[in-house]
């Protein structure tokens, strides 16, 4: 993780190569990142950029590209002059990935960019390109000779989704790791980016008062919420091939889950945060597949409201078959079977089209003994609880019984809220700055080892397995804008608890 007076000081110098230069992932986060990084001064003088895809662009025509959509999507923060410091540092190589010959010349324009800006031999290859192709360009770069770290460093960066279950994930890795080392490899999640979430092991442990009740004495669950407004929009395709659970909790759901769940890590470099995530994820009781029923929910959107506005079903979504069976909600009740977590069930639940944007981490502890209250013939009080709201509307919040100001004893919960607007201010971020600023510097810890991969896709195989081998039976089984089928509210009702409404 980044400390702070480090990020006061620009990255090193390299050339940024972004393979898939032509695609959304670019134009609406690498490009905005680079540039809110220039903007904080944290990019080196001697940075520059290499865009690389399919398409044809003369430098200046590819320049002219991202600054539009820049301007777009950066509306007032838009700084002209800003932007056209940067865009002087950006070239563009057109080629076929599967090409030799464009490896050539990419080769070439590397040398040219990296002797005019002294970038040095560092190169950053970040493949923002459909998955099928990141073995591809790795092989071609490894044949190319550029992945030895002659008189600079190498690293790739691969984005999501890596793999599309436990084989692929390990073939993958196996593949990679033929061609370079584990150090040179950076897995992307981009929620390990976004502030909150790091700031999940700062409250944890740069605070005393909270680790010592962090564990199975004092918390009674924890629900994990990813929740979106949005429907697949035009990703269909893709979508009816992954699904909530590949696309949403090996990856994201997981790594909310292990930055609660860990042990404290010896230090914050790379490997130590990692081998403390990956022991909470080996630590996850494995779902075995006469249990997946039970311990799994599945579901599809169909119609409804959002936000005030009618959207059709799933089945209705542009490249979705009209009795597709994938589904667009997963719940899963998760033990870890560890001294700290024995016995506490985490309960992760992620949706499209659910009531709005939203994900939070809600710990609820333990209900104080009734005994006081019983006789005086109060409600028994409800559980604390602790809310980290990781986003929109950034804040942790405290919720603790109270009691009702008036001559009779009553007991209300309350909150005590922090909002990180309030406090902090609010800057432009895509989420990817500090990826992108860690790789430069070589810091791993944000990023996704190995076996932190595959250990997410172990826990989900099983769960693949059976809702591939036992088509859901009532699929439209939620409606748009409500927050998933009632087969989830079963899940927790079974254990006596319910899903917060947040
Ligand atoms: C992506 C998923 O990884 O994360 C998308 O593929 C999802 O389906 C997105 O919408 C959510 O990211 P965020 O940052 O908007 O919460």
């Amino acid at each position: 993780m980044t400390d702070p007076e480090r990020t006061k000081k620009p990255a090193g110098p390299c050339v940024v190569v972004i393979f898939g230069a032509s695609g959304d992932l670019t134009r609406r986060k690498l490009a905005p990142a680079l540039y809110n990084l220039a903007q904080a001064g944290l990019l080196s003088e001697h940075v520059a950029v290499v865009g690389f895809s399919g398409s044809s662009f003369a430098d200046e025509a590819f320049r002219q590209r991202l600054g539009d959509d820049l301007r777009r999507f950066a509306e007032a923060s838009f700084d002209a002059a800003a932007w056209d410091r940067l865009a002087a540092r950006i070239f563009y190589s057109q080629g076929d990935a599967h090409d030799p010959a464009a490896y050539a010349r990419l080769q070439q324009a590397l040398a040219r960019a990296s002797e005019r800006f002294g970038a040095g031999r560092n190169y950053l290859f970040y493949l923002a390109t459909p998955p099928s192709l990141f073995g591809e360009i790795a092989r071609q770069l490894g044949a190319a000779g550029l992945t030895s770290e002659d008189g600079g460093w190498r690293r790739i960066v691969i984005e999501k989704p890596f793999g599309h279950d436990l084989d692929s994930a390990v073939a993958l890795n196996r593949e990679l790791q033929r061609i370079v080392d584990e150090r040179q490899i950076y897995r992307i999640d981009h929620y390990l980016g976004k502030e909150t979430v790091q700031n999940i092991l700062v409250f944890r442990f740069a605070n005393g008062i909270f680790e010592p009740i962090w564990n199975r004495r004092y918390v009674d669950h924890v629900q994990i919420t990813v929740g979106e407004e949005l429907g697949v929009e035009t990703r269909g395709r893709y979508y009816e091939e992954a699904g909530a659970l590949r696309d949403m909790v090996p990856n994201h759901l997981f790594q909310l889950l292990a930055l609660t769940a860990m042990e404290p890590p010896a230090s914050f470099e790379a490997n130590a945060v990692r081998d403390e995530k990956g022991k909470v994820l080996q630590a996850i009781q494995p779902i075995v597949p006469e249990d997946v029923l039970r311990r799994t929910v599945r579901g599809q959107y169909g119609a409804g409201t959002v936000l005030g506005e009618d959207v059709p079903a799933y089945r209705g979504e542009p490249r979705v078959a009209p009795d597709s069976t994938r589904e667009t909600y997963a719940a899963l009740r998760v033990l870890i079977d560890n001294w700290r977590w024995a016995d506490v069930p985490f309960y992760l639940r992620t949706g499209k089209r659910l009531p709005k944007r939203l994900t939070e981490i809600a710990i609820q502890f333990k209900r104080a003994p009734a005994v006081l209250f019983r006789q005086s013939g109060v409600a028994r009080p409800e559980p604390n609880e602790l809310v980290l709201r990781i986003q929109p509307d950034e804040g942790i919040a405290l919720r603790f019984g109270a009691k009702v100001p008036g001559a009779v004893l009553r007991i209300g919960p309350v909150d005590m809220d922090f909002c990180y607007a309030d406090y902090f201010g609010s800057t432009p971020s895509t989420g990817y700055e500090t990826l992108l600023y860690d790789c430069m510097n070589g810091d791993a810890t944000l990023f996704q080892r190995a076996d932190n991969v595959e250990a997410g896709w172990r826990i989900v195989a099983p769960v693949l397995d059976v809702w591939n081998a036992i088509p859901p039976r009532s699929f439209p089984n939620y409606a748009a804008g409500s927050w998933g089928p009632g087969e989830a509210d079963d899940l927790l009702a079974r254990d006596g608890r319910a899903w917060r409404t947040p």
